[in-house]
């Protein structure tokens, strides 16, 4: 039997671990959190932070294979330990992520589009990015930031005292895309054969995934394009394992936002809505298992359930409702925009889920 590590013990580390029990594969998480969602069911823990060496290589040295949920592990470990130990997708695709500058140069490098954007580390170099690229404009901080932390919209001159407010930090300053929706897709690469999940449209609300919609409203043409240049970028990149590529769609054209080389919030839909899941999948890679083609079984939403819309999920999760998935991650602090579970809502088109359960949780 093999042993999976996984680096992080959130709700991603917690969907591995389930899926990794069902082939029959045993998992060790690592999490400075006592408390970690995954922590319920992975078969051996270590409690440790993230840059404690000794425990990452303890990690490693249990394992036959190694993956990673959380993505800010420090550099310098990772590329040591994958020089001894089966750290399957390996530091790169990590790496290459880490900061939003390195991110977009190397997706436009490997043929992705962006954005227009400009390196920003203080004051002077700020109105410089704002001259080039003009109002309106966004300012993130080049790494560490996730669901809309770190992040400033400029409008007018009036705004560059908030984005100041972050300096000197070092950031990046991004033309505001006025998309007509954000859509990403999860890939799955064993080195020769790339699997790709079906696209969905994401809705956020405050810069945090709310909804994911599958499939998304796009036209074929646009499916192939999406796909197709995804694939070409994973392959040029000769990044293995999972990858999920964010990206804004405007009309016919895409532009690439952001990548994560782990499980993706957006991909949760997976579980009940395909044949098989991001997590299956992942976990057939690292467990050298031959990959599946994903299929689309019925139009599928999922739902992100906050802290705000925990008691509600409570509820519907009581109802037992066929078509009505409801995952709640067992984490002990419950915080207004904490992600807390989500539901997926197989058979269901937006129409429905509009007029029958958008009611039912927090209205902004
Ligand atoms: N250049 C941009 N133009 C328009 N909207 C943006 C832009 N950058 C970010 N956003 C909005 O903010 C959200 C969060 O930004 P993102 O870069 O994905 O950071 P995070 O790491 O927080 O997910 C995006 O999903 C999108 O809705
Ligand atoms: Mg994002």
């Amino acid at each position: 039997m093999k042993t999976i590590g996984i680096i992080g013990g959130g709700q991603l580390g917690l969907m591995i671990v389930e899926q990794a029990q069902i082939l029959g594969a045993k998992t060790i998480c690592l999490d400075p959190a006592s408390d970690a969602p995954a922590f319920k069911i992975c078969d051996e823990q270590i409690i440790a932070k993230f840059d404690d060496e000794r425990a990452l290589e303890e990690l490693c040295q249990r394992s036959n294979v190694v993956t990673y949920e959380f993505e800010n592990i420090p550099g310098d470990l990772l590329i040591s330990l994958e020089k001894k130990y089966n750290i399957k997708q390996g530091f790169r695709p990590l790496f290459d992520s880490q900061d939003r500058v390195r991110e977009k140069n190397n997706a436009r490098t490997n043929g992705l589009p962006t954005a227009d954007f400009a390196e920003v580390h203080d004051m002077e170099s700020l109105i410089e990015g704002v001259k080039k690229i003009g109002y309106p404009c966004v300012f993130k901080t080049r790494t560490l930031g996730y669901d809309g932390h770190g992040q400033v919209v400029l409008k007018s001159e009036d705004d560059i005292a908030k984005a100041a407010s972050f300096l000197p930090i070092p950031a990046i300053l991004e033309e505001f895309i006025p998309f007509d929706f954000e859509a990403s897709v999860v890939m799955v690469s064993d080195g020769e054969q790339i699997i790709n999940f079906p696209i969905g449209r994401n809705i956020h609300t405050d810069g945090i995934l709310d909804l994911c919609i599958v499939p998304a409203p796009i036209s074929e043409t646009l499916r192939k394009k999406i796909e197709t240049l995804s694939k070409d970028f994973m392959r040029k990149c000769g990044y293995k394992g999972i990858l999920t590529i964010e990206f804004f769609v405007k009309g016919d054209e895409i532009y690439f936002n952001e990548m994560a080389p782990r499980p993706h919030n957006s991909g949760h839909y997976t579980i009940e809505g395909c044949n098989t899941n991001q997590f299956m999948e992942l976990c057939r890679f690292l467990l050298d298992m031959e990959l599946q083609e994903p299929r689309l079984l019925s139009p599928t939403i999922m739902k992100n359930i906050l802290g705000q819309d925990l008691e509600s999920a409570e509820e519907i999760a009581e109802e037992k409702l066929p078509n009505v998935h409801v995952h709640i991650y067992g984490k002990t602090v419950s915080k207004p925009k904490r992600k807390m579970g989500h539901i997926t809502f197989t058979e269901m088109e937006i129409a429905e889920y509009e007029q029958k359960w958008r009611s039912r949780f927090f209205q902004k």
